[in-house]
């Protein structure tokens, strides 16, 4: 039987690996109620506001560099409210479980993009002679079994016991422990380049 056993902070419990999975299918069965069409417009919407919110706060910080300080408030502030559009139709699609559900999805989802999507894509960029998307690929791929790695840590309950300080390198997404390194093991930035997580 496929049981991952851990306990938690947050409760003494076993975790049964299946049953997990079992309850996030069910979960999610649920939340398709959808029409296909609303889904799958809810869903175009979703990517359009996420990428919306994303251009407006690279346009914010071009305001900044010609030294446009008005203009790039402007752009944060309608990137917000772009990020307020994206999260409500995120919620149409998925619904958010306990903690402990949560994290092994969030380690099931990591596993999957570092083992399968990312290799695929960064073959296909490799294939293509897409060198900076083939980077791109292969960096977020090898910092997704980082994060895999840390959602086990806590599954694990390794962590519970302390806090721990996380820092996310800016260029690349590597997520270290503690303190941030000197250079970052991934994309070689330097330390400067890390930003604390609150
Ligand atoms: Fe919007
Ligand atoms: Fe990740
Ligand atoms: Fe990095």
């Amino acid at each position: 039987m496929d049981t991952q056993k851990a306990t938690s902070k947050f409760g003494a419990r076993t975790i049964d690996a299946t049953f997990w999975r079992a309850r996030i299918e069910h979960e999610e069965d649920a939340k398709m109620k959808l029409k296909e069409r609303t889904a799958n417009n809810v869903h175009t919407a979703f990517v359009e506001e996420a990428k919306a919110h994303q251009r407006l706060l690279m346009f914010a910080k071009q305001a900044e560099k010609e030294d446009l300080p008005q203009i790039a408030h402007l752009f944060r502030a309608v990137a917000a409210a772009e990020g307020v559009h994206s999260r409500r139709h995120f919620a149409l699609l998925e619904s958010v479980a306990d903690t402990q559900t949560n994290l092994d999805r969030a380690f099931q989802s990591e596993t999957a993009v570092n083992g399968v999507h990312y290799p695929k894509m960064l073959k296909g960029a490799e294939e293509d002679g897409e060198k900076a998307a083939a980077t791109v690929f292969s960096q977020a791929r090898d910092v997704e079994a980082v994060h895999a790695k840390l959602y086990k840590k806590a599954l694990d309950h390794l962590i519970a016991e302390e806090f721990t300080e996380y820092y996310v390198c800016t260029v690349c997404g590597y997520t270290g422990e503690r303190k941030p390194p000197e250079t970052c093991p991934v994309c070689n930035a330097p330390k400067s380049k890390f930003k604390k997580v609150d």
